[in-house]
């Protein structure tokens, strides 16, 4: 099958409605674009286990913040439709701004209280009110029967399941492994605003998050490992750091006990880039 693009709600409904009445599964794995072996990993492992895969491709303006990347996101569709073909995805759903939040920019917003406004939503404001509300709109415009998303964005994952599990909505959100380069950065869309001084610099934040949660296990306070994680971040070149934290990995609202999951998150900025990034 070649892959298929489709720009409108209409014709999106319209193809899942036809796979529908052929009994086949649909996956959904939505995306900002700018494609790289993460988001492919998605895309491999909705189809190991749905018959029909659809990737979405919109840099969503309601995550943005003012000073934030919208105007300069990367924004590639020819190169990450070329390998969506080339890993087999079925239909790339692009739709422009209009077409998502109609002509009056919409005026309804899905926010998750509490869960989203700690971390990445203290950082980023209304960030997770944006997500929440475009990920609510591509699932109810596709209705699949999973949605995929990467544990790279761990608070996002979380938030996504806590609004899915709230609202009923019928789907069923499966977490993916972060995909790592050999020295352990994880990949992201952002990446490409590093240079080859703060690329050799950057995997130090997953050495440091992964030290932090070794020696969780053997006796560290949260308080005490926050605080050397950033310091051993700003000794090793990032400009500020934004959070290193140990919190229950279940509502990452309350600090990590031992004995139960927990997740280190960190975000910290290098050069223009601000990196995120957690370990189990
Ligand atoms: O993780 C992302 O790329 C985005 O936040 C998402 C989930 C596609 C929503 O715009």
């Amino acid at each position: 099958m070649t892959l298929a693009i489709v720009r409108t709600v209409a014709d999106l409904r319209a193809q899942v409605k036809e796979w529908r009445a052929n009994g086949l599964s649909v996956g959904l794995v939505p995306t900002m674009g700018a494609l790289h072996d993460g988001h492919l990993t998605l895309v491999q492992t909705a189809l190991a286990k749905c018959d029909r895969v659809i990737v979405t491709i919109f840099v969503n303006p309601k995550q943005f913040g003012p000073n934030e990347d919208l105007d300069t996101y990367p924004r590639t569709e020819k190169e990450d439709s070329e390998k969506l073909a080339s890993v087999g995805g079925h239909l790339l759903f692009a739709p422009n701004v209009s077409e998502m939040y109609g002509e009056d920019g919409g005026i309804t917003k899905v926010k998750v209280e509490g869960l989203g406004d700690i971390l990445e939503g203290a950082c980023r404001p209304g960030f997770f009110d944006g997500v929440a509300t475009v990920v609510s709109k591509l699932l109810l415009q596709a209705l699949p029967d999973y949605a995929f998303f990467g544990e790279k964005d761990y608070q996002q994952l979380t938030v996504i399941k806590r609004f899915v599990a709230d609202l009923n909505i019928p789907v069923t959100i499966e977490g993916v492994p972060t995909v790592r380069e050999t020295d352990g950065l994880a990949l992201s869309s952002r990446n490409a605003y590093l240079n080859r001084e703060e690329r050799e610099i950057a995997p130090l934040l997953y050495r440091t998050i992964s030290e932090v949660s070794e020696r969780f296990k053997v006796g560290g306070t949260p308080q005490a490992l926050s605080k050397w994680a950033a310091q051993q971040l700003l000794d090793g070149g990032f400009q500020k750091v934004d959070y290193v934290v140990v919190r229950k990995a279940n509502d990452l609202a309350s600090e990590a006990v031992k004995g139960e999951a927990i997740r280190v998150l960190a975000a910290a900025f290098l050069g223009k880039a601000r990196l995120i990034d957690n370990v189990a």
